[in-house]
């Protein structure tokens, strides 16, 4: 069967139809972006780990850092506070590389979150020396002893070394070699280590 429509007719026709569906979705289209600027600003999920603004007391001076809750103070202080001297070793709490002090106590600083220590004293190796460029007396018995070799070690173990001072484990080799075990060398400098903070041990105790 043939359509019988004069073709003037169907050509309005279909014109006309055209039309309206092309007005009937572009108000669509616009009452749906009016109902989206209406709508509330969706609240974002969060799982707790954005960037968020922490203050670390670093070797006496505040340093305001925004860091993820996850950053590690290892990382926080190399990345973030540019204090490159504390070394990344293993990452995994296994070579001492990353000690620093905290309050005095020393700690690996790649198993330490960044937020858990704001409020406290954090000490790195750049903060050993006076003001005026004289080194720490353990600082000075490392290079006095030859006490390394590459040197990429040496910040922890120096770190460490002030710690086994302090905290009383410096009385005899035995306790030393004990306290500094945490802290490898792949360049095997032990015995000048050990001599180096029976060296230092007397001399920070008269500071
Ligand atoms: S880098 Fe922290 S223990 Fe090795
Ligand atoms: S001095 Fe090279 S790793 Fe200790």
């Amino acid at each position: 069967m043939t359509d019988q429509t004069p073709t003037t007719a169907r050509t309005a026709w279909s014109r006309r139809n055209f039309l309206k569906s092309s007005v009937a979705s572009s108000m669509t289209v616009t009452l749906l972006e009016r109902a989206r600027a209406d709508a509330p600003a969706a609240v974002k999920p969060t799982d707790g780990t954005e960037p968020r603004s922490t203050t670390l007391r670093i070797n006496g001076r505040s340093h305001r850092l925004t860091v993820d809750t996850r950053t590690t103070l290892l990382d926080a202080l190399r990345e973030h506070a540019g204090l490159t001297g504390t070394k990344k070793g293993c990452d995994h709490g296994q070579c001492g590389a990353c000690t620093v002090l905290i309050d005095n106590r020393r700690i690996l600083s790649c198993l330490t979150f960044a937020a858990m220590v704001e409020g406290r004293d954090v000490t790195t190796i750049e903060g050993l020396a006076k003001s005026d460029g004289t080194l720490h007396p353990m600082q000075q018995a490392f290079i006095d002893h030859d006490a390394f070799q590459c040197g990429y070690c040496t910040p922890g173990q120096i770190m460490s070394a002030v710690a086994c001072v302090h905290e009383g484990h410096a009385e005899t080799d035995a306790e030393i070699r004990e306290f500094m075990s945490g802290n490898l060398c792949r360049c095997a400098a032990y015995p000048n280590i050990v001599d180096a903070i029976k060296h230092a041990k007397p001399l920070m105790e008269k500071a």
